[in-house]
């Protein structure tokens, strides 16, 4: 996100626009949180993960009085337009917002579920999964040395992404994605068989599983096979933040610098999006609304290559 900033901010200046940046999101624009942004604001800022403009959940955005409230402020500060970095719901508010006041908003999708229509690749998913792949490796060595059973917990509330990716590169055996429905009897099967020729194993497990989190899951299999030793590892928030790949920082600077320049072509209620390695728009309500499937082809994949 701090790579996007800077290009949104860069890219105004070089067509000789003001910035604000508006801290803490949509609360944020509620409650008055605008700072002028130059460009040594964004200096050494696109190593950097997370986001200095700070981000929160905003209920009262979603109300008419906290809208009326941001409406007035974006006024006050002299704000003709905005670009929104978030997924569905930021988008959710930004198409409302315009809904009712014809407030210009651009969206660039930003989250490490990947899990945004319109776009193949969202802002941080490729940060994610290398860090996430890295640690999956290590775990990798410990499981091989023991030959023991590893179930590893990966981000994905609602889907599967994270899980799908780190599992096919991390070369996991099981994969379980809240997008197919979990066979517990099967994989304590396939588990059970790899434990009698002396294998260790990962099943990579995302959060929203049908079957549950890696621990309750664990916790299944412990109950139905005695003996099944196994060690569950919950890599959780540790995938968020640090280091941004070199993709996620082109992608930021693609996004943001196009956000920028659709705005000033009169483009609005619109989402930016890395299509065939094309950036291109489409409407934020689409993007809101529309859910991103899985690649079936990756999930065929996993049956083959485990
Ligand atoms: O951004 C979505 C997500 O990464 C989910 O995969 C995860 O469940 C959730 O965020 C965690 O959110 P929080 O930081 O609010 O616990």
């Amino acid at each position: 996100m701090n790579a996007c900033i800077r290009a949104v901010v860069r890219t105004a200046i070089a067509y000789n626009i003001k910035v604000s940046g508006i801290r803490h999101g949509f609360d944020g624009m509620i409650r008055g949180e605008y700072i002028p942004l130059d460009s040594a604001s964004v200096s050494n800022i696109i190593h950097r993960g997370g986001t200095i403009l700070k981000t929160a959940r905003s209920s009262e955005f979603m109300t008419d009085t906290g809208m009326l409230k941001a409406k007035e402020n974006l006024k006050r500060n002299n704000i003709d337009a905005v670009v929104a970095i978030g997924g569905d719901g930021t988008f959710r508010g930004a198409v409302e917002f315009n809904r009712k006041f014809g407030f210009p908003f651009i969206g660039i999708p930003g989250t490490i579920d990947n899990d945004l229509y319109g776009t193949d690749y969202t802002l941080g998913f490729d940060t994610a999964v290398n860090t996430t792949l890295e640690a999956i490796d290590r775990i990798k060595d410990t499981a091989a040395a023991h030959d023991r059973l590893f179930f590893i917990e990966v981000m994905g509330r609602d889907t599967g992404y994270i899980a799908l990716w780190t599992g096919i590169a991390g070369g996991a055996e099981e994969i379980l994605l809240p997008e197919t429905k979990t066979d517990i009897s099967k994989m304590i099967e396939i588990l059970r068989k790899r434990k009698e020729r002396g294998k260790s194993t990962i099943v990579i497990v995302a959060e929203g599983d049908d079957a549950g989190g890696a621990l309750e899951i664990a916790q299944k299999v412990k109950s139905e096979v005695s003996g099944l030793e196994s060690r569950v590892t919950i890599l959780g928030h540790l995938q968020r933040g640090g280091r941004p790949t070199c993709f996620d920082r082109i992608l930021a600077c693609r996004f943001g610098v196009a956000a920028v320049e659709a705005l000033l072509n009169g483009v609005s209620d619109k989402m930016v999006g890395l299509i065939n390695n094309k950036v291109s728009f489409i409407d934020l309500q689409k993007a809101a609304t529309t859910k991103e499937p899985l690649d079936t082809d990756l999930i065929r994949f996993t049956k083959i290559l485990s």
